[in-house]
């Protein structure tokens, strides 16, 4: 399942631009028309489109996106991608949790919210960024790496074959919920965006499938750490396959046995799959586990952390 609760990297690109040139949200807003509220809250990734255009054309801002096609309108684009891609309105609809009606809204006037748009151009990897107008790569900030900002909650089937292997885990540090009934994952002990699982000591045997954000990062190092101080026994991560990141190298290469999915995983509905690749990652994990692992994952790439 996708959810669309998220730290919106627009919004953060739009608030860095307007600080950056010195400006309140007094005169962001006089020289948009819009409320400061309003402004306030599309600098948090909500509000409305009509609202977000102004604003850009306040800032002397657009959309660009190395993977964003030609088309007259966002939503032009957007229903563009995605054709391409090969997805359904109704498949972004349900990972992005919202009515089709939203979707066909977006795509055919260009209208909606702007946490929508920011999630379907996530979703289809659009590379969307912030640009001055008239320059092509004076970017400001960079919204368009398919899982970035997003809660990808891990699929169902995926997860049952880790419970074979170490059943019930101990901990999931960074949960929807504490509520049992409504986890995605079966554990002992969760925590939410509320305890903030980075900030708390993990144990046991943990499952991380952390927030896909600019905060991932901060997940492997945490995860390398607990185990490396003893707190956890071991860390099962569920990420996305970006080995060319700097947390790929700094907390993973070397330090952490691999599993490189074939294929990609399948979030929403099921139907659709993800736009990245996966790989679970495993710090701390005996030859026992790596093994009960590789009958379970039977067509992954297993990676050694001595290799
Ligand atoms: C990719 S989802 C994974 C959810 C679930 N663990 C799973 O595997 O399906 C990431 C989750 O992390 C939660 N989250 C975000 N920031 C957090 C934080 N600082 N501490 C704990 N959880 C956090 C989000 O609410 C979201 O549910």
């Amino acid at each position: 399942m996708f959810k669309n609760s998220f730290q919106s990297v627009l919004g953060q690109g739009l608030k860095k631009v307007r600080k950056s040139e010195r400006l309140t949200q007094q005169r962001v807003a006089q020289k948009s028309g819009l409320s400061i509220p309003t402004v306030r809250q599309l600098e948090h990734g909500h509000g409305n489109l009509s609202s977000f255009r102004k604003l850009l054309a306040a800032l002397d801002l657009k959309l660009d996106g190395q993977n964003l096609p030609p088309g007259e309108t966002l939503g032009a684009k957007v229903a563009t991608l995605r054709r391409r891609r090969g997805i359904s309105q109704r498949a972004i609809s349900c990972l992005l949790a919202v009515t089709l009606q939203t979707i066909v809204s977006l795509e055919r006037y260009n209208t909606g919210r702007l946490d929508v748009l920011e999630g379907a151009l996530t979703v289809l990897g659009s590379g969307v960024y912030l640009i001055r107008n008239g320059t092509k790569k004076d970017f400001y900030t960079h919204a368009g790496n398919a899982s970035v900002n997003h809660d990808w909650h891990t699929p169902m089937e995926f997860l049952e074959r880790l419970y074979r292997v170490f059943g019930e885990f101990d901990l999931d540090p960074c949960s929807p919920t504490k509520k049992k009934s409504t986890a995605p994952v079966r554990a002992k002990m969760r925590y939410t965006a509320e305890d903030d699982g980075l900030g708390l000591p993990w144990f046991g045997t943990a499952f991380l499938n952390p927030p896909y954000g600019r905060t991932l990062g901060q997940w492997t190092m945490k995860a390398k750490e607990e185990v490396a101080i003893g707190n956890a026994q071991i860390v099962v991560a569920l990420l996305p396959a970006r080995t060319d990141t700097s947390y790929w190298h700094r907390d993973i290469a070397r330090s952490a046995h691999v599993f490189f999915l074939q294929g990609r995983l399948r979030f929403g509905d099921g139907r659709q799959a993800a736009p990245f690749p996966s790989a679970l990652v495993v710090w701390g994990g005996l030859r026992q586990d790596i093994s009960a692992l590789e009958e379970v994952l039977p067509d992954a790439w297993l990676q050694s952390p001595s290799t």
